[in-house]
């Protein structure tokens, strides 16, 4: 059976049905719905923005969502969610362990850093997630929607729209307000999460590079429409301004039986992106290997973009290889899903953090730099690495935690230090 259908363009309607002839033909919301279900819109968008921009689904579902005593503010809330002191240093930190107790997605969600506080719901929270066992409660988040990147682990998604399956080098993104519960595949699961609270990810324009390449449209995958007809308690706990509440339901939430829309979740593979690069001197901004974007308020100065660092082949004849020196006007939070990043020799390890904030000065390290202008320039394959950046135009604050977590490198500086002077004025 296909649990997945082709998510073809982000613009478009898309529509399942898990009983034949559940959804509706013709209207959104007809006086008798097929089967008995109940019709309920899901809103990603104001009514009234452009239809460029419109995201919404129709969903027939078992019992509306309105269907719920009220939430009451739980005792056990997202730990060290506090933003720590402002630092324009540059950081980094080890792989954090997963856990030992028995935790789920929700238990095992640790803030990093964010761009404002919780309550303002605005810009970007980044997250790491660790767990070791199944959410037995499902989950919906108020304050944005989730871009998952797996590092260890397979996750089964189980949303209102279906069932999405991912794996280490697959991203997933699940809309604002959607309820879902994380499974695990495998023992345990370990991740970054990206909490975008601006406007919701899509393709970024291409320009001169034409109609193809990057992340093509046909490769993301939206689920089929998957219900649970079950009438046992559930949980069900929502995010709402960084607080976490909960509800107890009669039945499972996740009971929509046919859907249309296009404010849906979705999967990539990573492996999929057709990385572009020069064939003949320098290398472009590292925008070119951007999969996702959120705008911002200001033309081409995301929110937050999703940027990857694939295996790919270096040509660049008479150039710098590594990525150059740079201040930059983003902010950079990075991340390495396997293998190693060309721009460090050690320090930065798969499951790792690292964050370069608005205008901190970095760059390859010493050993790096030392070995790329010496280097025999002959064409070579960068291999075995899958880096990541959530890139946003407002400074990422770390929380508390992340600053006075062991994780945190002490000595990150060092690996530009001692680098040597090799200026000449005899020597042109
Ligand atoms: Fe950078």
């Amino acid at each position: 059976m296909t649990t997945l259908q082709y998510l073809s363009g982000f613009a478009n309607e898309f529509s399942s049905e898990a009983l034949p002839g559940a959804l509706p033909v013709g209207q959104n919301s007809p006086q008798k719905v097929p089967y008995g279900l109940y019709s309920e819109l899901l809103s990603g968008t104001a009514f009234t923005v452009p239809r460029t921009e419109a995201r919404r689904t129709w969903m027939y579902r078992i019992k509306p969502s309105a269907n719920h005593p009220a939430f009451k503010r739980l005792e056990q809330q997202l730990p060290n969610s506090q933003l720590g002191p402002v630092t324009p240093n540059r950081l980094r930190w080890n792989p954090f362990e997963l856990p030992d107790e028995p935790t789920d997605f929700i238990a095992g969600l640790q803030l990093m850093a964010a761009t404002e506080a919780a309550d303002k719901a605005s810009g970007v929270s980044v997250y790491l997630y660790g767990a070791n066992c199944s959410m037995q409660r499902v989950l919906m988040n108020a304050d944005g929607e989730w871009l998952f990147v797996p590092q260890q682990g397979r996750l089964r998604l189980v949303t209102e729209l279906g069932v999405v399956q991912v794996e280490p080098l697959e991203i997933a993104v699940i809309p604002r307000g959607m309820k879902f519960r994380v499974e695990l595949l495998d023992a345990t699961a370990r991740g970054y999460l990206c909490e975008n609270h601006g406007c919701a990810l899509r393709l970024p324009d291409l320009g001169p590079i034409g109609s193809n390449g990057l992340a093509n449209p046909r490769d993301f995958l939206t689920p089929v429409a998957h219900f649970e007809n079950i009438d046992q308690p559930t949980q069900l706990v929502q995010k709402f301004l960084g607080e976490l509440w909960a509800t107890e339901l009669d039945h499972s939430p996740l009971d929509v039986v046919a859907w249309h829309g296009n404010n849906v979740p979705y999967k990539y593979d990573l492996r999929r992106f057709n990385t572009i690069g020069t064939v003949s001197f320098d290398h472009p901004d590292p925008s070119i290997f951007t999969v996702l974007t959120s705008p911002g308020v200001t033309t081409g100065q995301a929110n937050m973009d999703f940027v990857i660092f694939p295996p790919r082949w270096m040509v660049a004849e008479n150039t710098f290889r590594p990525p150059w020196f740079h201040r930059n006007l983003m902010n950079e939070m990075m991340g390495l899903i396997q293998g190693s990043y060309d721009a460090k020799a050690e320090g930065f390890s798969a499951g790792g953090v690292s964050l370069h904030n608005c205008m901190s000065a970095h760059g390859p390290d010493n050993t790096t730099t030392t070995q790329a202008i010496a280097a025999d320039l002959k064409p070579h394959k960068l291999d075995n690495t899958m880096a990541f950046m959530f890139e946003t135009c407002s400074v990422l604050r770390p929380t508390r935690f992340a600053l006075e977590a062991p994780q945190l490198q002490g000595n990150y500086d060092d690996c530009w230090a001692h680098m040597a002077k090799t200026f000449n004025p005899e020597q042109p």
